[in-house]
């Protein structure tokens, strides 16, 4: 018990809440910008975004004022009805991608993605076809669909047997070509992998599966969940890997879209987007007016704020600053998806875990909250709006950690 004879949150989680995550024992209560204040008033610079989600920052009087306006208008009405916003932000995120196709709207990233593994069932329907290959260090999600398409064994262990028709292989062409059968239905991945480490896929990758994909007559996917909506300094991750013209089949988002506000979609292009008729797919919140006028006031903003020219600006000064600090093996990435991976950190006594966690632990510390991806890496994910003197400080904060001289 803390001294008020209150039980503290962590308390309260520890008798309350589900453990699925080993979460960090820092109680948020505001933020700002890139800026959050815990629960004894001390600041962090945020490099989080609440993983790749806080598009705009916290606060950002753009998003409060849509979900302030549209709650106090119209919070939800359920997908038998129609309602403007989410027509608007439909064709707004057709417009985005520039290809005639159509978008169904949910709520997650795992529950994006099950609408494609539907889709590709229903397409290889009455040929046989059913099974989605995905790569190895893809990560898609925690359902029951979303762990088998995921490319890692730690999400699926303890929860077999393992969904039939789902194959992970090797992010090498050679792989996918040979694991391409009679049973394919479709080729799903994340055009730059985020959980797995922030690994992107090459142009060359990215259109030789186009080509695969077409020889075959089957559907490729990209999982756009971490890496789309403009984290990547471009609308579009695949545009950030320099393939532009290797337009998948559809695509999955969620996490940024809504800035905050829990929000996924797909988009699935002619002449497939009718494949999901009356009755085959749905979701009772999905697309809300509240959900979509947040969507849109993130579009908005990060247009007239130029947002991607900032993400991509801001992305290249925290490469290059760490590019050149002590003990980074690689910096990779686009825009401000990046994956810093660290070659090692000998322990402190008393620290456990992977040199990704240890190194998390000790930003925090510093004032510097980032994401474990993998064994090595640290993920930054600032909000597009981050400024040069935001980043010139959380280089600063890494860069002493890593040269220890801040721990
Ligand atoms: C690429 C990718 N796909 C899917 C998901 C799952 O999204 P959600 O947690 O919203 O279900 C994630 C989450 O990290 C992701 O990074």
């Amino acid at each position: 018990m803390s001294e008020s004879l209150q039980p503290s949150t962590a308390e309260l989680y520890a008798r309350h809440v589900i453990a699925t995550y080993a979460r960090f024992p820092l109680s948020l209560v505001r933020g700002e910008g890139a800026w959050v204040w815990d629960e004894e008033d001390r600041v962090y610079l945020d490099f989080t975004s609440g993983i790749a989600v806080n598009t705009l920052g916290h606060s950002h009087p753009a998003l409060q004022n849509a979900l302030a306006t549209q709650a106090a208008t119209l919070i939800h009405v359920s997908n038998l009805f129609l309602n403007r916003p989410q027509a608007e932000l439909a064709a707004r995120i057709g417009a985005m991608v520039g290809t005639p196709g159509k978008i169904f709207f949910c709520n997650s990233g795992a529950e994006a993605n099950e609408g494609l593994y539907k889709l590709a069932r229903k397409h290889g329907s009455g040929r046989g076809r059913h099974e989605i290959i995905s790569l190895d260090g893809s990560f898609h999600g925690r359902t029951l669909g979303g762990i088998a398409a995921t490319g890692q064994l730690k999400v699926k262990l303890g929860f077999g047997p393992p969904l039939d028709g789902f194959l992970n292989v090797p992010a090498r062409l050679e792989c996918v070509a040979q694991a391409v059968g009679a049973r394919t239905a479709a080729v799903m991945v994340e055009p730059i992998q985020g959980e797995g480490g922030v690994r992107p896929l090459s142009a060359d990758f990215l259109r030789a599966l186009r080509a695969l994909c077409d020889e075959h007559g089957i559907l490729l996917f990209y999982d756009e969940v971490q890496c789309g909506f403009g984290r990547t300094g471009h609308w579009c991750g695949w545009h950030a890997t320099g393939a532009p013209d290797a337009l998948p089949d559809a695509v999955s988002w969620a996490k940024g879209i809504g800035g905050g506000f829990p929000l996924g979609a797909f988009w699935v292009r002619e002449p497939f987007d009718d494949l999901l008729g009356p009755g085959t797919h749905g979701t009772t919140y999905g697309g809300s007016p509240l959900a979509c006028a947040a969507a849109k006031a993130v579009f908005d903003t990060i247009e007239k704020e130029d947002l991607l020219a900032n993400a991509r600006e801001r992305g290249a000064q925290l490469a290059a600053a760490a590019g050149k600090m002590p003990r980074v093996r690689e910096v990779r990435g686009a825009g401000l998806l990046l994956g810093v991976e660290v070659q090692d950190l000998p322990p402190l006594e008393g620290e456990e875990g992977t040199v990704a966690l240890r190194l998390t632990k000790r930003l925090i510390k510093a004032g510097l909250l980032v994401v474990p991806a993998g064994e090595q890496t640290i993920r930054l994910l600032p909000p597009l709006n981050v400024t040069a003197s935001e980043c010139e400080e959380a280089a600063e904060i890494l860069h002493g950690v890593l040269a220890d001289r801040r721990v």
